[in-house]
């Protein structure tokens, strides 16, 4: 299980990368890809079928006995994004002796020192040019091999380097990509390699969303390998917890719908047609009652009977920085999922969908833990309440701890991803209950 989450990291540099993986995985286990724009005709009990949106969010679906309107459904949302690099357009940047450096533009909120020093890489997609202008082809694009790396300044030009550094954007976080050293390598280098890399002759490259990531692959340490060591840990290693719960859970035609929600762009505030403040999934889960010959009024009923889990990573305690957590709730590594609580609701657990989790672990057979800020920490959000405030649903916001998080490696628990799978499958196994 492990194993499938290490394989899951490293084949998902980036949102699109994941995307393809879930939806490869889906696929091998009788998931029906729908497309969006295409009709939405009758739909039956253990129907399988996924949609994506952007080529960066997927929508997947396990139609249950119950209609939408009896049953509700039982939705698991989280992202496939995590903080990175995109790299500019224009970007190569040539400097003495040849050397090439790329400009990048920060994606959401890393912690800029942990990219220094580490071989990078390249992924996203590309899109290229066809026949209809207002459909051109997109290939997803995965550089495998070490490419790039942001090097740091030697000591010797800082001595004051180990007491803090402010870093620039702009200046200090530029990739090296190599050294030009022939006439012909002058122009162009980024899009021969992309050219290269994917088979196609460069002017057929019309533009690219293309991403730094970490090319160290995922790997555990710890005395006893309870540890593991990966980037983008949040939030793929909840994307990984859900799909696998998805792949597990039985019977094949549940009592209640599944839904798993894998969005778009959390890290930087969810506002796009692909993240969680998208209508999209509402409209889906719409057209859904109506291919199930419901109203309008059985979606709202839909509504007020779902429940949402939303999972997304949660700070696990630093025995480094114990003053920075809350003094009395705080949650280990290895102690199992956590609920996140927030007075200000950028959370959207309350005791009721807490109470509703807590039950859902005890039958699982798994631990449970509870997070709250240290009252003088600003502490992070979410999707929960973006989604939830579109789309009216009863849920709670959870994820696995984690230490540093948004950092290019971040470290979690063994232990706590097994667990966190049982929670999920559990869920999705619930019966329905009339009443
Ligand atoms: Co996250």
């Amino acid at each position: 299980m492990v194993q499938s989450l290490l394989d899951f990291l490293n084949e998902a540099p980036v949102n699109f990368l994941a995307t393809a993986s879930v939806a490869r995985h889906l696929e091998e286990a009788g998931f029906e890809h729908y497309d969006a724009s295409a009709p939405l005709f009758s739909i039956q009990p253990g129907d399988m079928f996924y949609f994506t949106k952007n080529d960066s969010s997927i929508y997947a679906f396990r139609i249950g006995r119950q209609p939408l309107g009896e049953g509700g459904f039982r939705l698991i949302c989280a992202h496939c994004d995590s903080p990175t690099f995109r790299i500019k357009p224009n970007a190569e940047m040539k400097g003495d002796g040849g050397v090439v450096k790329l400009n990048t533009e920060v994606y959401g909120g890393p912690i800029l020192s942990t990219w220094f020093d580490r071989p990078l890489s390249l992924a996203g997609r590309v899109v290229l040019r066809t026949d209809d202008i207002m459909n051109p082809m997109t290939r997803l694009l995965h550089i495998k091999e070490p490419l790039l790396q942001i090097p740091s300044l030697a000591i010797h030009f800082n001595r004051q380097v180990n007491d803090g550094v402010k870093l620039s954007r702009q200046k200090d976080m530029l990739p090296i990509l190599g050294i030009v050293n022939s006439e012909l390598e002058e122009n162009n280098m980024l899009l021969h390699l992309i050219g290269d890399e994917l088979g196609v002759d460069i002017d057929d490259v019309l533009d690219f969303d293309v991403y730094l990531y970490d090319a160290t692959p995922a790997c555990l340490f710890g005395l006893h390998k309870e540890f593991i060591s990966s980037g983008r840990l949040d939030d793929l290693s909840m994307v990984h917890a859900a799909m696998t719960a998805m792949l597990d859970a039985q019977p094949d035609i549940p009592d209640v719908t599944q839904v798993m929600a894998i969005f778009d762009n959390e890290e930087t505030g969810s506002n796009t047609k692909q993240g969680a403040g998208s209508p999209f999934l509402s409209s889906v889960l719409q057209r859904i009652c109506h291919a199930q010959s419901g109203s309008m009024d059985d979606y709202y009923r839909a509504l007020e009977k779902a429940f949402m889990i939303s999972a997304d990573n949660a700070h696990a305690w630093h025995p480094n920085y114990a003053e920075k957590y809350d003094p009395t709730t705080h949650a280990l590594m290895g102690g199992g999922p956590v609920i996140k609580y927030n007075a200000a609701q950028k959370y959207a657990s309350d005791a009721v969908s807490a109470a509703v989790f807590v039950g859902i672990c005890e039958k699982a057979g798994v631990p449970c833990q509870r997070f709250v800020n240290h009252s003088d920490v600003a502490g992070g959000s979410t999707l929960g309440n973006i989604l939830t405030s579109s789309l009216p649903l009863c849920g709670v916001d959870m994820g696995n701890p984690i230490w540093a998080m948004h950092s290019a490696r971040e470290t979690g628990s063994v232990k706590d991803h097994i667990y966190c799978i049982k929670a999920f499958t559990t869920f999705y196994e619930l019966p329905y209950i009339e009443g």
